[in-house]
């Protein structure tokens, strides 16, 4: 039997409505930009975005980049015709607003001719990786990635962080996040120095991906690096 559909707007009032604001801002602010908000969103919202996830395999675009890094992905023009909810996260008028609300910038969508907007990360070969970098971006603006785990059935592979305090320039550590169904980060791309380690064998890693900024200007002159 077909499950049912969540309403992906009562699923994110849910995940809002049961989340410390107070306490995520000020992570938020102490660890430079940068908090990770265990377990956001359900079981069944996640299993949601992985049926749209699993119809979109077919469709997976392997990247190897000289060795910098190794995964496939799906972009934001697959996902216009075949993931509704998916997109309905990422345009959600809820979720944009508690997003500025913890960032304190008011956030706008990317524009719409912007494949990396809102992308699917696929680790699931040997190897799978991003080494260090920043999300750089063509905009003007602050820009800012948010990570949502969807399938994390790995050992080896895990997002690391540099975090670092807030005004400071040393890092206070690196953390190693298991980016479990449902948990959420984010962080500003300016700032947080990160990269994802190698898959191992028979593992498997889902992430998607989405991107808000503060300015549709574009400065070209700007480096970018992937997400
Ligand atoms: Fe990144």
């Amino acid at each position: 039997m077909r499950p049912l559909e969540l309403s992906i707007e009562q699923e994110i009032a849910r995940a809002i409505e049961g989340l410390d604001l107070t306490e995520a801002r000020r992570c938020y602010r102490e660890q430079n930009e940068f908090v990770v908000l265990d377990h956001f969103f359900t079981r069944p919202a996640v299993d949601q975005f992985l049926r749209e996830a699993d119809l979109l395999t077919p469709g997976v675009n392997r990247n190897d980049v000289s060795g910098h890094k190794q995964e496939g992905r799906v972009n934001f023009y697959a996902l216009l015709s075949r993931a509704p909810s998916i997109l309905s996260l990422y345009r959600s008028p809820a979720l944009l607003t508690f997003l500025s609300r913890l960032v304190d910038s008011p956030l706008r969508l990317c524009p719409e001719n912007d494949p990396q907007s809102c992308i699917l990360n696929y680790y699931t070969e040997l190897g799978d990786h991003i080494d260090f970098h920043f999300d750089r971006s063509y905009y003007k603006g602050k820009h800012y990635t948010v990570l949502v785990g969807l399938v994390e059935r790995s050992e080896r592979c895990r997002l690391v962080a540099r975090v670092r305090k807030h005004g400071k320039t040393e890092e206070i550590r690196e953390t190693r996040i298991p980016m479990d169904p449902g948990t959420v980060v984010l962080f500003n791309g300016d700032k947080l120095w990160h990269a994802v380690t190698p898959l191992g064998k028979s593992e498997e890693r889902i992430i998607l991906t989405l991107q808000y900024v503060t300015r549709l200007e574009t400065d070209h002159s700007r480096n970018c690096s992937p997400t």
